[in-house]
């Protein structure tokens, strides 16, 4: 009988994959966090510090959305925090629609180990992800069905928020919605 997949197995099968070009220029970041959270935060990609430290959302992104993750009584800890696309692409540059499909099927290795009931899309790269023509302007901060007990939840991306300030407001206001949702769904 062959081992189970662990997240563990995930992280040591990446860093032997060859099927993304970006593997050439950048380490491999999988996501991280409780392997049985209730819900999943999918932002873009890794940036620099992501890269030197081979762990999603630590660098400038990162602490803002652990703060965000703060103001609704969540730590890092309860939930799992990943991207669509694995490595980081030079000079943070958006990933290309051949690098996030390249990537996929690891994100959705990752939902299935996990089981999350709730789906968190950070940005409009992890919402196109799962939903091809809603916009993160018209859908953020409130629930999409994705199917039976899975729900996606669209934010904005914590780092568009460092670079525009109107967005902050959005962002508090989102966090505000979804631990709301989580709430009233009884889901923790
Ligand atoms: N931005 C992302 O989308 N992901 C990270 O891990 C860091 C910054």
């Amino acid at each position: 009988m062959t081992d189970p997949i662990t997240l563990d197995v995930l992280k040591e099968k990446l860093r032997e994959w060859k099927g993304c070009e970006l593997h050439k220029t950048a380490n491999p970041v999988l996501g991280e966090g409780n392997p049985k959270a209730k819900v999943m935060f999918i932002g873009e990609a890794p940036g620099q510090k992501e890269d030197e430290l081979g762990r999603p959302f630590v660098g400038a992104a990162g602490q803002f959305l652990d703060e965000l993750l703060g103001t609704i009584a969540l730590k890092r800890e309860d939930v799992y925090i990943t991207n669509v696309v694995k490595y980081r692409p030079p000079q943070n540059r958006d990933p290309t629609p051949e690098e996030k499909e390249q990537c996929m099927p690891w994100l959705m290795l990752e939902i299935a180990l996990i089981k999350p009931r709730v789906i968190v899309p950070l940005g409009r790269h992890a919402l196109g992800h799962f939903f091809t023509k809603l916009s993160i302007t018209n859908a953020h901060g409130k629930p999409q069905k994705l199917m039976d007990n899975v729900t996606a939840f669209p934010i904005f991306h914590p780092a568009a928020a460092l670079h525009n300030g109107n967005l902050r407001q959005a962002l508090y206001d989102d966090f505000m919605a979804l631990g709301k949702y989580l709430k009233e769904e009884k889901i923790s």
